[in-house]
């Protein structure tokens, strides 16, 4: 149980996107587009939201901007006293259709960069000459002057090319960088030997943001998520279960975190019978985990227990088969060690070839590693 209602909520609008990055963390099975919340449904849930307390609005997908009623939606949103925060690719974003978004109210822009130049980036998004659309959008942005953070993920194949991106957030006058080195959840287990970094990089990006934060204080924030495979303790995941955030996905079920549809026993409420209210303080999939007495040992005697709270229970599920698990990238827990050797086979696999996100009906990217 909590008191405390919830500071974020994220609204996968969708599922749809025109890229197919391999490290994708939306589910195996995507929600269909005929399944997608209508628009008057979505509004809805935003008043939803604003009365509960939710402050922050992070509006994504998929790629958002395949909805035809974004606009509208931020606008609603606005209305009810969100704080709008846009995440996207770019793609499908025009300059009329930012300056629509500046007009109704929208506040903030996220833009996912998957490599820094055309080769990388193009590569990896599986889309070509998307690399060259979103430089021109983020042109667009910083013309209409919304405050922007670039969000960079990072894996074995970019991971060198983290200081050109450092210099590329500079130039678009981005206030922020988000560097996140890959997670696998979702789609993303499928390339976990494609895509694992080697510790020697997770290192060298350790000692690179270190370097950065005290050369750009001041100039430029660095959220910085590493490797955590190759990590000792695990991540706060979610600041904590069903602590601070609620994910709404596109057919509106309403999960504590984007990958909790992998935890098969949980069952989820859906904004379509019930209030957000109810399922934020009485959902079943949000007391599962919530606080510490679901904890096994040796979560439960660790001191740390309040501050990481066991880690992801997603990577548990994922990598032990048992969501109540600590999570094995914690160093206390008996399944760490073989994590931390599968992370270096799969780091050293150098003939594993990208599996692209494709949806049904989608044909796998011609574009050539
Ligand atoms: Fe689900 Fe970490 S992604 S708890």
């Amino acid at each position: 149980m909590t008191d405390n209602p919830p500071i974020a909520m994220l609204a996968e609008l969708t599922h749809r996107c025109p890229l197919a990055c391999p490290y994708c963390s939306n589910p195996l099975e995507l929600a269909r587009q005929d399944s997608e919340l209508d628009t008057e449904t979505w509004k809805r849930v935003f008043r939803e939201a604003g009365e509960i307390g939710v402050l922050q609005l992070h509006i994504s997908g998929g790629e958002p901007a395949s909805r035809r009623d974004l606009i509208e939606l931020v606008a609603a949103a606005r209305e009810a006293g969100l704080y709008t925060n846009l995440i996207t690719s770019g793609i499908g974003l025009t300059e009329k259709r930012l300056r629509a978004l500046d007009d109704c109210g929208l506040d903030h822009i996220q833009l996912s960069l998957q490599g820094t130049d055309a080769e990388m980036a193009d590569s990896i998004g599986g889309y070509r000459g998307g690399f060259a659309r979103k430089m021109q959008v983020a042109g667009w942005i910083r013309e209409i002057g919304f405050p922007l953070t670039l969000n960079a993920v990072l894996h074995r194949r970019n991971l060198h090319q983290l200081p050109r991106a450092l210099e590329m957030a500079l130039e678009m006058g981005a206030r922020r960088i988000e560097v996140a080195t890959v997670q696998f959840h979702g789609w993303a287990m499928k390339n976990r030997d494609a895509l694992m970094p080697t510790q020697e990089q997770a290192r060298e990006a350790d000692r690179i943001v270190k370097q950065a934060r005290a050369d750009l204080k001041g100039t430029l924030v660095i959220d910085y998520v590493p490797a955590d495979y190759h990590s000792d303790f695990p991540k706060r995941c979610m600041g904590g279960w069903g602590t601070t955030g609620l994910n709404v996905a596109p057919d509106g079920e309403v999960l504590p975190c984007h990958a909790a549809q992998t935890i098969p026993h949980l069952s989820f409420d859906n904004v379509r019978d019930r209030h957000l209210r109810d399922i934020w303080y009485d959902g079943a999939a949000f007391n599962a985990y919530r606080g510490a007495d679901w904890m096994q040992e040796p979560c439960q005697s660790c001191d740390n227990k309040l501050k990481d709270f066991g880690g992801c229970r997603c990577q548990a599920m994922a990598v032990v088969g048992d969501a109540g698990a600590t999570d094995p990238v914690c160093i206390k827990s008996p399944h760490h060690g073989a994590l931390q050797a599968e992370a270096d086979a799969f780091s050293h696999n150098d003939e594993a070839d990208l599996i692209y996100r494709t949806a049904p009906g989608k044909p796998v990217p011609e574009i050539a590693e």
